[in-house]
């Protein structure tokens, strides 16, 4: 009986039908290029190495670093392995690494040597034939965006796009462009090689299990939808505040700011998973559709003086350390005007919508690390109670922590016990350790199997990127025209233009 080839090998336990089942990927290699980078050697390898633990990954598995260093293929299983146990999410196991580093290989050379290829083309054909990995090859482009052009050439010219024997993926990490003129120059030089649904773009937000229970929340229930809407909703609130500074990123960091680095993806992404309309499935299509529907609706203020927000951390104290401010960062130029923290308010034109603002803030060196999505409701229309029994009544609200302590909960009035009658703000919990006994994979993990079995529907796609482009782009060029931005010490919850940017609204931002 003839073999199925590898385009047409069917995992036996894979039921798309059945998102309960364990998904495993197929035969294929995954080529990082840049894998001696900080992403690669923090998460990446990793997740990786997890995937293989939980036996995700199928006996024909390859793993490949492309680098400049000059390592034995040896040399960096010991690195990745190294990596592995100190940043993989589950227990290091002989058995599992035994079986991942059969397919280990590594090629040295620079981006831009044809001869560096010639030996990625040679390593791939040598794990096809001794590993099994049947043609089906993923490329990873952890490196600058500028170095994207480069690789994709290469790997044109050497006929490793070729999909005819096996399939060609190829994974691209934010940012997509700095502003939408260069996020369009990415997509051509990516699609001259690769198919639309060959193109893999990592957000690592969608892969968040957090993020994904925002579809079981909204479309498994019946109880949010009533209230889901600008009857109910005064405002959202989605925020991503982080304690760290730039850690050692400056030459990332320094030029992109907290808007590309963060709204223009992450935030936008929540935005639109918060706003969306049900699919009819999710089915990548339909998801699709409905986020790119949010999008075409959003847009900023046209007065940015009020409707946008961003500052600066300067130097202050942290958990009790005295810590630097941006400019004092090695490597950041002492007149940068780089934003740290960043606002926005967008409004969505649908009848949904309609008058419900969304902010969207982000930033380095708040007090915190949390990333929430808050929906703010509406006073109750009338309160038959003294003004002194409900001055402790805030705002109701529906709060989707994303991390850290993943869960959900549901801010609300209640009256203190034996008082006449005194109300107080009361919180009520779902939280995920409490609930389940699984701990929740890393995202890379999720990401990377998905990019293994080409199931699309977690990764944007150009229209998205696109979309999340126009709405930033008159905000940044409105910035890059101001002065410097305001500073804010280190720990605190941000500037005050970004204060009195909610006050303007009669809100307050919410301290998480
Ligand atoms: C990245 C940003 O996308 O997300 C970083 O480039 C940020 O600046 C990071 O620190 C935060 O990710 P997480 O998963 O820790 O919230």
């Amino acid at each position: 009986m003839a073999e199925a080839s590898a385009s047409e090998w069917v995992n036996p336990l894979y039921d798309p039908g059945d998102r309960r089942l364990p998904r495993i990927a197929g035969p294929c290699a995954l080529v990082f290029f840049g894998v001696s980078g900080d992403l690669s050697r923090k998460k990446l390898l990793p997740a990786v190495y997890d995937l293989a633990n939980r036996g995700l990954l199928p006996p024909g598995f390859g793993l490949v670093g492309v680098a400049r260093r000059d390592y034995t293929d040896a040399q960096f299983a010991e690195i990745v392995r190294q990596d592995v146990q100190a940043h993989a999410r589950t227990p290091f196991r002989e058995e599992s690494w035994k079986q991942l580093v059969t397919g280990i290989r590594f090629v040295w050379g620079d981006f831009d040597d044809a001869a560096t290829f010639d030996r990625l083309h040679q390593t791939l054909d040598e794990l096809d034939a001794n590993e099994g990995t049947n043609g089906n090859h993923a490329f990873y482009l952890s490196v600058p965006p500028k170095m994207f052009e480069v690789v994709v050439d290469q790997l044109e010219n050497h006929g490793m796009v070729d999909q005819t024997k096996g399939w060609k993926r190829v994974v691209i990490e934010k940012p997509f462009g700095h502003d939408l003129a260069s996020a369009k120059d990415l997509y051509r030089i990516v699609s001259k090689a690769f198919p639309p649904e060959s193109v893999f773009r990592i957000d690592h937000y969608l892969g968040k299990e957090t993020v994904q229970n925002l579809l079981a929340l909204r479309f498994a229930n019946q109880i949010f939808e009533p209230f889901w809407n600008n009857n109910y909703v005064s405002h959202v609130q989605i925020t991503m505040a982080e304690d760290i500074g730039i850690a050692g990123r400056a030459g990332y960091y320094d030029g992109i700011g907290a808007a590309r680095d963060v709204i223009q993806n992450h935030l936008l992404q929540l935005m639109a998973l918060t706003a969306m309309e049900e699919p009819n499935s999710f089915e990548p299509r339909q998801l699709r559709m409905e986020k790119q529907k949010v999008l075409a609706a959003a847009s900023t203020l046209s007065d940015l003086d009020l409707y946008s927000a961003r500052g600066q951390y300067a130097k202050g104290w942290q958990g009790g350390v005295e810590v630097p401010g941006y400019l004092q960062e090695k490597g950041i130029p002492a007149d940068s005007h780089t934003e740290t923290f960043a606002a926005i308010r967008v409004d969505i034109g649908s009848r949904r919508w309609a008058g419900v603002p969304f902010y969207l803030r982000t930033a380095k060196r708040m007090p915190r690390r949390v990333t929430e999505i808050a929906l703010m409701f509406k006073r109750a229309p009338h309160l038959p109670f003294a003004n002194t029994e409900t001055q402790d009544l805030g705002t109701n609200a529906l709060v989707l922590r994303i991390q850290p302590d993943e869960g959900i909960s549901m801010h609300f009035g209640a009256k203190v016990p034996a008082t006449g009658m005194e109300i107080r703000q009361v919180t009520m919990d779902f939280a995920y350790v409490g609930s389940f006994t699984e701990s929740s994979p890393e995202a890379y993990e999720r990401l990377i199997l998905d990019v293994l079995l080409g199931d699309p529907p977690l990764f944007p796609q150009q229209e998205e990127v696109e979309l999340s482009w126009q709405l930033l782009d008159p905000v940044l060029q409105h910035w890059a025209e101001q002065g410097a931005p305001e500073p804010y010490a280190a720990g605190t919850w941000g500037p005050q233009n970004a204060t009195d940017m909610l006050a303007r609204d009669g809100f307050t931002w919410r301290r998480p």
